[in-house]
Formats: C-alpha cells, structure tokens, sequence
C-alpha cells in the first residue's frame, strides 16, 4: 500500500481475483443454498465483537473471514429455497453493476456530479413510465424501496393537495385534519408514511375488504361521505397493485374515478405487484393504474435487483420538484446550467445519492425486458403449480387463490382437531427456521395464522416447489411425533 488507501495494481488485482472466486463460489452453489443457517443471536454477535480495529489486517485474510462468517452464513436469499416476505434473488448483471457503480463512485444528485449516471436514471424512470402505462411526461426518482417510495408519493401528495396552505412552509398547523383511505389489507409502510408525515395514523381510515381481499368500493365511499359530513378533509386514497399477504389487486380504475370524483390524489402501492402488471395475461386486473397520480414500485422484487431500489412515479417532473427543491447558495448551478439538465437534488429528498437506476440499467440491456418477463410469467406459472399441488394434497389446505405469486396455506395433517392445526403451524414457523432447508413466514388472513408462500425469484423450478411441500410435511410430522 502506498500512502494514501490504495493497494498497489498487482495487489489490487489479487483482491479482486479473490472476490471474484467468493462470488463465483456462491452461484456454484446457489441451487443449493439453504433457506437460513441457525446460530443463535449470541454466536453471531461474538464473531464480530471486537473493539475498533485501529491497525488494519491483511485483505485476503479478511476475504477468508467475509467469506466463513457473512457468505457461508447468509440467509438463502439468492437460492430456490427463500419464500418468506418477498426476496427476489437478485440477479448477477446487476451484482456487477452496483461493483462497478461504487467503482467510480458518482453522486446521481447533481448532473455534472454524475452526467452519465443522471442520463441513465432518467431513461430508467422512462423504461418504467413505459411498463405501467404511464403517458412520457412522467417523472419519477429511484429511491431505498416501496416503504420510501410511499413516503415520498404521499409527501408530493399532501403537498399538492394543500398548495393553498403552503405546508412546505407553514406546516399542518391550523389545519382541519385530512383524512387518508386504504384497505385493510395495506402494507404497513403506508401506515408509517402517514404518521411520518404529521397526518396521524387516526386519519389513516382502513377500508374492509371483499371475499378476494380488495377494497369494498361501498364500503370506502360511505367512509367518505361520514367523514365529509364530520368536518374532515379527505384527501388521498392508497389503492393496492398487489397487496403484500396475497397479492391482491384493488379496482384501480374505479378508486380513480372515486379520487376524482372528491377531488382527492390518487396513489398506488406498486411495490409488489406493479411491475409484473406488464404481462399480457394481467394487463386487465392492472386497469386504473395508469390514472393514478403517483405509484410506488419496488425493483428489488419483481425486477430481481440485488437491494436496495425502489421508484416513485408521478405524473410529471414539476410535483417532484415542487415538494423538493431548496434554494441554497452552495448548491446554485445557474451559473452553469443553461440546458436541460435535471437534478435530482431537486426532485427528492436526499441530497448525496448512489446511482441506484445504474443495475436496472445495466440488467435491462443485458437480458432486454421479455427476458425479464418470462421470469415474472414462471414465477406466476409455479404458483399455480404450487397451488395445484396443495389442493392435490390430502394433509394441505390451500387458503387463497392469487392472481400474482403468493400462495397462503396451512398443514393439518390428517385427523387433527382445528385447535391442534393452529398450534401447528404456528409451531412450524420457528421449527423450520432451526431446520434451515426452506425459508417461509406465515401472516394473517382475517385473524387466521397461514404459512405464506411467496415465489419471485428466477431460479425457482418445479422442483424447488415439490421440495418446500417435502420439508413442510417433513419438519410437522416430527412436531406431531414428539407431541
Ligand atoms: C405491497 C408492499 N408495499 C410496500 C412494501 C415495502 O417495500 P420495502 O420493503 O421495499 O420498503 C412491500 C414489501 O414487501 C409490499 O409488499
């Protein structure tokens, strides 16, 4: 090393030849890979409990510590074996980008801190305007995530909304309070953007759902009138393109129609479900989802991204720039910008940014997108095998029949009483985490507890499937034997 942080090129380039046989090692395995590795919380702690290292060590000796104590332990998120929450694999052009991405370590805040990089976020946000049916003078900006991309769809929201009190400024004080709809089957991420954003979660009115899990239009109209008549502002309605338990899609054209029918914004949660909308055999249940005024969409699901990157959509660039542009003196580039240049700095909250469109940009072009749907369209098509294959199975009971690629069941064996069922599974859960061969959570469907299967991830096969029920019956008929 010389004086200053850099390796000398012969050393540098030992490095690299290292980490490149860690990362080929573990897609060598990858159909391998358990779910997850069980060691206690403690264990794990102590591998890394030491004081700050003020003397550096040797890197090809901290590669042999990276790869026994982070890779051969990480959870199975990559492999065929991951159903819990929702883990889309990643995908290894995209492993290569976000590398080569802090190779060069541009800041996609400022176009001339990132030239290349803001082009490129601007295409994506294009691509993707495209996918959902956007109309091309959207604008968008990629962010951490759904969670974030509802938050800063709702900060634009509220914003907008209430122009004619400039909250930006004046805050919400003073004001009648402003009430939120959603259905009650809503990822939470909306409940926290809603609080976050001084609304309070008692404004946030959860709407029941229908026999599929979608919002009941009735019911959510009568919401409205109730609050109307009560003094209340309502002034956004959440619609689900996928929600987060089972997949289901709201009646999103009818939602905007009811959004502009009270003058209210209309956003979208996308973040499961908004990307597969592009497939042929969905592009109906998706209808509506154009019309909304903002929608948050994840690429680390059905995108197969390494994490994390999510996007937020709206209808045009100005409702970014009007929640987030801040004039400040540091920051000024009128002296230089005299074209068309877009700063994101401008259109989002945060101010230094990773390039985080450079992986989507870069798996785009390597697979082009009909690669990339016909992941989407096996992943819907193992579902329905998986479906086929619980409803076959005399000790399953299939719970839900999806549209996109969840699957909620429960084991009950053969003979047990319902109260016997609900131990079970709920025991199964821990009890497959110490197994460790698949990786599956469970939720609740109308109060029940159900195992919840969700299947985004390219490497998936039938066969993968056929093993998930194999250890599911496996580990429970070991639970029932020492009951
Ligand atoms: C419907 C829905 N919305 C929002 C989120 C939150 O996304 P993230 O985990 O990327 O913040 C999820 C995550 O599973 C989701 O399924």
């Amino acid at each position: 090393m010389n004086d200053s942080l850099d390796y000398s090129p012969q050393e540098l380039q030992t490095i690299l030849q290292k980490t490149t046989a860690l990362v080929l090692d573990q897609y060598a395995r990858v159909d391998q890979q358990e779910g997850f590795h069980h060691f206690p919380q403690s264990e794990v702690a102590s591998w890394f409990d030491e004081p700050l290292p003020l003397r550096g060590c040797d890197a090809l000796d901290l590669l042999d510590l990276v790869k026994h104590r982070v890779f051969d332990t990480a959870t199975g998120n990559l492999g065929p074996n991951m159903y819990a929450y929702v883990m889309a694999g990643g995908n290894q052009i995209s492993t290569v980008a976000d590398f080569l991405c802090s190779t060069i370590s541009q800041n996609a805040t400022k176009w001339h801190l990132g030239a290349a990089m803001t082009e490129i976020e601007k295409r994506v946000v294009k691509w993707t305007a495209d996918m959902v049916g956007y109309t091309p003078e959207a604008g968008g900006v990629m962010v951490s995530g759904g969670s974030a991309a509802t938050l800063t769809g709702l900060t634009v929201a509220r914003n907008i909304f209430l122009r004619q009190y400039n909250v930006n400024k004046n805050g919400l004080f003073g004001l009648k309070p402003f009430t939120v709809y959603c259905s009650s089957e809503t990822h939470s991420s909306t409940d926290k953007s809603v609080s976050l954003l001084g609304i309070g979660s008692n404004q946030l009115r959860r709407i029941a759902t229908d026999a599929d899990f979608k919002i009941d239009l009735a019911a959510l109209k009568q919401q409205i009138e109730i609050d109307l008549a009560a003094g209340y502002t309502p002034f956004c309605i959440v619609g689900n393109a996928g929600t987060v338990n089972t997949g289901a899609i709201d009646d999103l054209t009818a939602l905007a129609h009811i959004a502009k029918q009270y003058a209210m914004w209309f956003h979208v949660d996308g973040a499961y479900g908004g990307l597969v909308s592009s497939l042929p055999e969905l592009k109906a249940k998706y209808a509506g989802m154009e019309l909304a005024d903002s929608i948050a969409l994840d690429f680390h699901k059905w995108l197969y991204q390494p994490f994390e990157i999510g996007c937020t959509l709206v209808r045009n660039w100005e409702v970014l720039r009007e929640s987030y542009f801040k004039q400040a003196d540091y920051l000024d580039t009128s002296l230089e910008a005299k074209s068309e240049r877009l700063e994101f700095n401008e259109h989002y909250f945060q101010l230094s940014r990773n390039a985080k469109a450079f992986k989507v940009w870069m798996s785009l072009k390597a697979y082009g997108f009909t690669k990339i749907q016909a992941m989407m369209q096996k992943d819907l098509d193992l579902t329905r095998y998986l479906e086929k294959r619980l409803d076959a199975a005399s000790d399953f009971e299939l719970k839900t029949h999806s549209d996109l690629a969840i699957a909620c069941f429960r084991y009950i064996g053969t003979q047990l009483s319902s109260e016997k069922i609900i131990q079970l599974n709920q025991d199964l859960i821990p009890a497959l985490e110490s197994d460790g061969r698949i990786f599956i959570t469970g939720t609740k469907l109308r109060g029940e507890f159900v195992l919840r299967a969700c299947i985004i991830n390219h490497r998936k096969s039938e066969v993968s499937i056929d093993y998930l029920l194999a250890v599911i019956r496996d580990v429970a008929t070991n639970l029932l034997a020492r009951t």
